[in-house]
């Protein structure tokens, strides 16, 4: 087992009912506060995809921003930002999700993926999945071909993997 984890497990603070009462907030502030818990989490996903010929990050507004654009740059792809509504500036595509209540959003540009394109996915935590099975959705709907979903955090019991059907999920923690 990578000794990795553990550090980067124990780097991650979880903050009770935030947002609010009830959920168990797992914060990954205080992991990018660990200069070596933060580096071992972008090393072991560039370990993981350096050889796998991966042509697009797609890195999911907001958390995914910050892991994505450092194991883009090591691997050699490109990144592509999945955004909020109305944040991107050009033509976009769309895909809704559900949330806890009601729907929300993730938009991305028009031609910043192309058919043939390799994709990984990254954001920081999967809980119900929805929201890396919108981003799933956008990618395929380019062309690209998604590689892998690739996330710090897992919420098992909430079984997110299952709504990502034959695509592969690959997590460094549980939480
Ligand atoms: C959180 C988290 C993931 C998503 C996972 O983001 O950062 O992106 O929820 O939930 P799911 O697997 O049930 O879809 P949030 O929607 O809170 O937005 P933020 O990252 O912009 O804060
Ligand atoms: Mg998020």
């Amino acid at each position: 087992k990578d000794h990795r984890l553990a550090r980067i497990s124990s780097s991650i603070r979880i903050i009770p009912d935030f947002p609010k009462p009830g959920i168990m907030f797992q914060d990954i502030t205080t992991l990018l506060l660990d200069h070596k818990a933060f580096r071992d989490t972008i090393d072991i996903f560039v370990e993981r995809y350096r050889e796998k010929n991966i042509s697009v990050v797609a890195g999911i507004e907001a958390r995914g921003f910050i892991f994505g654009p450092p194991i883009a740059l090591a691997i050699g792809a490109k990144f592509v930002p999945m955004r909020k509504p109305k944040k991107l500036p050009g033509e976009v595509i769309s895909e809704e999700y559900a949330l806890e209540y009601g729907t929300d959003k993730m938009e991305m540009h028009v031609g910043a993926v192309q058919s043939g394109d390799r994709a990984l996915v990254i954001d920081d935590l999967i809980a119900t999945g929805g929201t890396l099975c919108a981003a799933v959705r956008l990618l395929e709907r380019a062309g690209a071909d998604v590689v892998e979903c690739a996330c710090v955090i897992e919420l098992p019991e909430l079984k997110g993997r299952e709504k990502l059907g034959h695509r592969s999920v690959f997590v460094l923690v549980k939480g």
